[in-house]
């Protein structure tokens, strides 16, 4: 039976780009891309220009996304050197962002105090997540435990860093993560090749990094796309931004490698829409679905993509699944390279 309906996908990890980046993608072109890749809905991180971290660039972000956005959404609030006291009364935020490295965008944090004043203030229930490559994973599992807070670690990429989680795990501490499909199939020697059209932060890793992601399947729960696209002239100029899109080859890639048997579709259901949906506590829309083929081989074509960049550090891969039909809260949004439903149709998740 290669006719196979799924429950729709949650990417939990998407930049939109929506304020100050709309050159490289939009709330339209970037839901676009989403319904095209199987996903109803997105969770939109806040490191715009001007960065999500009060009320009303939350406010502006909600009246874009109303206005334009095809798929469901959640946002981000972006933790700031001056906004701990007052970010955790964003209250229809899917949870809080912190960035403790460098990456993309004006929103790193440095300073401990500053670490620790977010972890304390930062009302319990809702995710802290966390860009912490290296070192930082082991400080933002430990701020965690030490606060009593739920750390989410972002596109987790080396096999050290997966080893701290496993442990963490075991101990029965609140910590979850997400590794991204960029880092699930590419490594540093795809970089060679691709230069800036595969750079991204996290950078790619080695071979046996990308293994120990796969070794490790069973403790991680979530994958995410992190799109992060950037303009093919950004990517080729003498200081290529950090970031890949991949909104529209996660589910092909991720069918990919359940032909060839290194997961079960269950396990692809639960890493895509269940386990974002448990981590963020979404509410999964029981009509929100995906119907793919499992057994079209094509190959991947950046001329075929609804993203804005138009552009793939997938072009030329074969693979194995497309998506033939997305179905948002009941409605036929995609079908066959179109889109069904109205800019605006989208509606925000994860209100409380
Ligand atoms: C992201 C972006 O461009 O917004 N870039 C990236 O390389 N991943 C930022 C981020 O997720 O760290
Ligand atoms: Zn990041
Ligand atoms: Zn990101
Ligand atoms: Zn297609």
């Amino acid at each position: 039976m290669p006719i196979v309906e799924l429950p729709g996908l949650i990417d939990a990890h998407v930049h939109l780009r929506d304020p100050g980046g709309t050159h490289k993608e939009d709330f339209y072109t970037g839901t676009c891309a989403a319904l095209h890749g199987g996903i109803v809905a997105v969770l939109d991180m806040p490191n715009n220009i001007p960065p999500l971290t009060d009320t009303s660039t939350l406010a502006e972000k909600k009246r874009r996304a109303a206005e334009k956005a095809v798929c469901d959404y959640g946002f981000f609030v972006g933790a700031s050197t001056d906004n701990a006291d007052a970010v955790g009364n964003l209250r229809d935020a899917v949870g809080l962002k912190m960035y403790l490295n460098e990456s993309y965008g004006p929103l790193r944090l440095e300073q401990l105090p500053l670490l620790m004043k977010h972890f304390q203030s930062w009302p319990k229930g809702r995710p802290i997540a966390v860009h912490a490559e290296e070192h930082m994973v082991a400080v933002a599992i430990a701020l965690g435990q030490l606060y009593g807070q739920h750390v989410h670690i972002c596109h987790l990429s080396r096999r050290a860093e997966m080893e701290l989680v496993r442990r963490a795990k075991e101990r029965g501490w609140k910590v979850t993560c997400e590794v991204t499909p960029h880092h699930l199939f590419l490594s540093e020697e795809d970089q060679r090749a691709l230069g800036a059209l595969a750079y991204m932060k996290p950078t790619l890793g080695s071979a046996e990094d990308r293994q120990a992601l796969w070794d490790n399947l069973d403790i991680i729960d979530v994958v995410a796309t992190d799109h992060a696209p950037h303009t093919l002239e950004e990517k080729k100029s003498a200081q290529p931004p950090p970031g890949v899109p991949g909104l529209e080859t996660m589910l092909p890639l991720m069918l990919t490698a359940v032909a060839e048997g290194r997961l079960s579709l269950d396990r692809l259901v639960s890493l895509t829409s269940t386990g974002p949906a448990r981590v963020y506590g979404l509410q999964p829309q029981q009509d929100s679905r995906v119907v793919v083929d499992t057994d079209a081989c094509y190959e991947i074509d950046a001329s075929h993509l609804f993203t804005k960049c138009s552009w793939t550090p997938f072009q030329g891969w074969q693979v194995k699944g497309r998506v033939l039909r997305t179905y948002v809260r009941g409605t036929l949004a995609y079908e066959e390279g179109r889109i069904l439903v109205a800019p605006g149709y989208g509606i925000q998740i994860g209100l409380y």
